[in-house]
């Protein structure tokens, strides 16, 4: 299968890169390749001739989504249609990836794949006019929604991932305030990569909750993180209030494999034994 992986050197994008074998796999980095840039990407992709785009590029820092809402819609709607056509031309799959941030977080209990959106802030409601492009324009795609990704590259566009800032800011000696009243699944990027890599080999379209499994607080990440390394920082509970972020975000989003589950996709281990795995392999513990 030949496959172009967009975003190839990003968090996840970087794990793809290790995970997918035995493939012929062509990695398009930003910014020589720029999927706001219609004309050339479709060039690009034709010349390639792939079976499967997978799409991990989006302008995701939350906060800054409320300010650039233009460059917001660009990234994570516009180019994410551009992508659908070109794909829909070329008869071939894409793999595009959501967000949790898609729920308001009022069920207050993980979230099925059927479950109606209403995101709260504009990244979210972008990411959805994403998703619905997709599945407006090319019937053979999959969507995957996924929650608080964390990766060995680390998030290029947010600087690094929750688990590194964590203990870098401990290592500096700071005091650490973390909301208490977001819940979310941590979930592992290697992990995420490996269930992607079975599911390229399905023709089970459609859209997935793709997360490890259990929940926690933001705070409570961060404690099982300091619990494992071992580092005692000084480590206070805060209320999002408090903390004062530009975009309002989900108090609880939670997803539900459900899909995956049904079609009988590997289970993810729960986010405490993948946190575990990633700071070994980090060599952090
Ligand atoms: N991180 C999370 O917690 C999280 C949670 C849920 C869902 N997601 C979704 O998961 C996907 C992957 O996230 P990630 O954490 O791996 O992000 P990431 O580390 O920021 O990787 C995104 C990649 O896309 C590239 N890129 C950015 N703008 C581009 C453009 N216009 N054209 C082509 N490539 C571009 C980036 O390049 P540069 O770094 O050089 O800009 C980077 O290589 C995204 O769709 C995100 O919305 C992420």
């Amino acid at each position: 299968m030949k496959i172009a992986l967009i975003g190839a050197d990003g968090q996840l994008g970087s794990d793809l890169m290790k995970t997918i074998k035995g493939e012929d796999v062509a990695p398009l980095y930003y910014p020589d390749f720029d999927i706001t840039q219609p004309e050339k990407t479709r060039e690009v992709l034709s010349r390639l001739q792939m079976d499967l785009v997978i799409n991990t590029a989006a302008f995701h820092r939350v906060d800054e989504c409320e300010d650039k809402p233009e460059i917001s819609f660009l990234v994570n709607s516009l180019a994410v249609r551009h992508l659908s056509l070109i794909c829909k031309e070329l008869e071939c799959v894409l793999i595009h990836f959501s967000t949790d941030y898609v729920f308001d977080g009022k069920k207050g209990k993980p979230y099925v794949e059927e479950d109606a959106p209403h995101p709260l802030n504009v990244y979210g409601v972008s990411k959805l006019a994403g998703e619905y492009f997709v599945r407006n324009i090319l019937e053979r795609h999959f969507i995957i929604r996924s929650c608080g990704l964390y990766g060995e590259a680390g998030c290029l566009e947010k600087g690094a991932n929750f688990v590194d800032t964590m203990i870098s800011l401990a290592e500096k000696g700071k005091t650490l305030r973390v909301v208490n009243d977001q819940w979310v699944t941590p979930t592992s990027s290697a992990e995420l990569a490996q269930r992607i890599n079975e599911l390229i080999h399905t023709d089970h379209y459609g859209l997935y909750h793709l997360t490890n499994e259990g929940e926690c607080t933001w705070y409570e990440f961060a404690q099982e993180i300091f619990s494992l390394t071992g580092k005692k920082p000084h480590l206070e509970p805060i209320d999002s209030q408090t903390y004062g972020a530009l975009a309002l975000r989900p108090s609880y989003s939670v997803l539900e494999n459900k899909r995956a589950k049904e079609i009988g996709l590997t289970n993810f281990s729960h986010w405490k034994v993948a946190l575990k795995d990633y700071l070994i392999k980090k060599g952090l513990i």
